[in-house]
């Protein structure tokens, strides 16, 4: 079965993406799988990976890129109805890279996860890893993603919406969401672009900052809670399961159990990605009826989000019971990425995990 493994892009998270395909082409058993590397440069050009992909990893905290001078590369469909991986430009124009079972856009953001990367993919009719289209717009932009979740029922926090070209928010709305804010890019990820407001005077640079990623820009309600995240999978049945799920301790955050609100660290980029100083239970400590309650909630937001393949649900479990923050619909595979380490601790090692997510695409 030939895998091509799409990463980069043009999206704020493409050295997130490059890492997380570093770690799935490392994983994807070689007995089974013939993985074809497509890097897709900052600029939206696709290229042919490189043999060696080791690269793909985060070095003395520089983060990789796709390479834009390796030759250029389009897929399209073949006469006989595969995928067709051919190059586009330079001596071998025309010449047939691969034939292309399925693909795996291991991609973050947007023009990656937001169905731009599935609409093109849906179009050329070559089976692909993960949600259509729908799925992965609305699991992309934060202010529809909680428009479909709370239609469902489902436990949302606080959001005000700023659209282009509008201005700040209303007192009205200040006074309701109360302080810290948390001012996000409508459509980002890794934290990308969100500032954490304690202070008003703060505001209006944060959202000028999360207007430098989207125009539209969404400011939530701070959620006093733990942090608790938990994988979806689908098998190739179509069952759906939940992983155990995972709390997450970022140094220097307020935990949320002792009702203290002051402190300005929460859990951003460097802290994610580079510090590495982040640690997590695994499985989360809570009781159990909480934890069944919560892996209910993840499988109930995946089909509430008309999702497929995989989903990773990050919650905040406050005094009132657990809110969805929001759903990851391409969630990160990097070494230090939540998803595959929660179904590694449920029994679903890497390389089955990756089997099971291919075998679902092609089913
Ligand atoms: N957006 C990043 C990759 C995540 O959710 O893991
Ligand atoms: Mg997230």
């Amino acid at each position: 079965i030939t895998v091509a493994v799409l990463y980069g892009g043009r999206s704020s998270e493409h050295s997130v993406s490059c890492v997380s395909a570093g770690a799935v082409m490392a994983h994807l058993d070689r007995a089974v799988y013939e993985v074809v590397p497509v890097g897709i440069t900052g600029s939206g050009t696709w290229t042919l990976g490189p043999d060696d992909v080791s690269g793909l990893r985060i070095i003395d905290r520089v983060l990789p890129e796709v390479d834009p001078g390796r030759p250029r590369v389009a897929l399209g469909l073949s006469a006989d109805d595969r995928g067709v991986l051919r190059f586009t430009d330079g001596e071998r124009a025309g010449e047939e890279v691969a034939r292309v079972d399925v693909v795996f856009p291991v991609m973050h953001g947007t023009h990656a996860e937001d169905g731009t990367v599935q609409g093109l993919l849906e179009l050329s009719g070559v089976p692909y890893v993960g949600p259509g289209v729908f799925a992965s717009a609305a699991g992309m932009d934060k202010e529809f993603t909680k428009v479909v979740l709370g239609a469902a029922g489902l436990p949302i926090g606080e959001q005000v919406v700023l659209r282009p070209g509008s201005g700040t928010v209303p007192e009205s709305e200040l006074d309701r969401l109360g302080l810290p804010l948390f001012v996000k890019p409508a459509r980002g990820g890794s934290s990308i672009g969100i500032t954490k407001v304690s202070r008003i005077g703060e505001l209006e640079a944060a959202i000028a900052e999360a207007r430098r990623f989207d125009p539209k820009v969404i400011v939530e309600a701070a959620i006093v809670g733990r942090e608790v995240e938990c994988g979806v999978l689908q098998y190739p049945d179509g069952r759906v399961e939940a992983s155990l799920p995972a709390e997450l301790h970022i140094p220097g955050e307020p935990t949320g159990l002792d009702g203290e609100t002051e402190g300005d660290s929460f859990y951003d980029f460097d802290t994610k990605y580079l510090d590495d100083v982040c640690t997590f239970d695994l499985p989360a400590r809570l009781p159990a009826a909480e934890t069944d309650r919560l892996r209910a909630l993840a499988v109930e937001a995946f089909h509430a989000l008309d999702a497929r393949g995989l989903s990773r649900v990050d919650f905040f479990v406050t005094d009132h019971g657990p809110v969805i923050n929001e759903v990851n619909t391409m969630p990160g595979f990097t070494p230090i990425s939540m998803y595959p380490q929660m179904w590694a601790a449920s029994g679903v090692d890497y390389r089955t995990l990756l089997d099971t997510l291919v075998r679902t695409a092609l089913a």
